[in-house]
């Protein structure tokens, strides 16, 4: 299949999911060129398609991750299971099979496995609490070329993203945002003379 343009692979994506389109276009902008891309938090694939169709541009790999089968985040296992064939199959559909990996997993076991290398992005959307927000920034930063985080916001649930952010991330900045979403790049300290 040829690439898709931004507006038909956001038409293509399941709909199960919270990420909006202006949320959508900021994140597929934020996707360096020709590189590997990590998600956190998969869910039903709503964004981890979006990053696929995008990546399909170039080269990269995309390594998907959520705790499929614990049965927290999901209703029960089943669901859990089915999300988890799903989104494989839907990946499946838009990169070759050695482009993209679905792990089932939490984040801490995904940078075990694969945390060594080096991503263009690192797209953060799994747990939104304070702790687990601040722990997987800091852990994921030193990997990252880009970060892009969703669920950020002044008031409600996202002012612990916010908080995290700010409090693991001293050396970076939000360079954009769109709604909940946003792209964090690395601040360049000037020396002072
Ligand atoms: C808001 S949903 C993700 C939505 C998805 N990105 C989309 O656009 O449809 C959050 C997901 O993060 C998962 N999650 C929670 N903690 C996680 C962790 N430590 N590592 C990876 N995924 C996690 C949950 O199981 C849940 O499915």
């Amino acid at each position: 299949m040829a690439p898709l343009e931004f507006d038909a692979a956001y038409a293509t994506l399941p709909g199960n999911g919270w990420l909006t389109e202006d949320e959508a276009r900021l994140l597929w902008d934020a996707v360096p060129l020709h590189s590997d891309v990590v998600e956190i938090g998969t869910y039903h694939g709503r964004s981890a398609c979006l990053l696929a169709h995008r990546l399909a541009h170039f080269a990269g790999k995309l390594f998907c991750c959520d705790p499929f089968f614990d049965g927290h985040h999901f209703t029960d296992l089943g669901e859990g299971v089915a999300a988890y064939r799903e989104v494989r199959e839907l990946l499946g559909s838009i990169l070759p099979a050695e482009r993209f990996a679905v792990l089932p997993c939490r984040d801490e076991e995904l940078a075990r496995l694969i945390g060594h290398r080096s991503f263009g992005l690192v797209y953060c959307d799994g747990d939104h609490s304070y702790e687990a927000t601040r722990d997987t920034l800091t852990a994921w930063s030193q990997h990252a070329f880009r970060l892009a985080v969703h669920d950020y916001a002044e008031a409600g649930g996202g002012a612990e993203v916010k908080r995290a952010v700010e409090d693991a991330l001293p050396d970076w900045h939000v360079s954009r945002r769109a709604g909940r979403m946003i792209i964090l790049d690395r601040t360049i300290l000037q020396e002072s003379k």
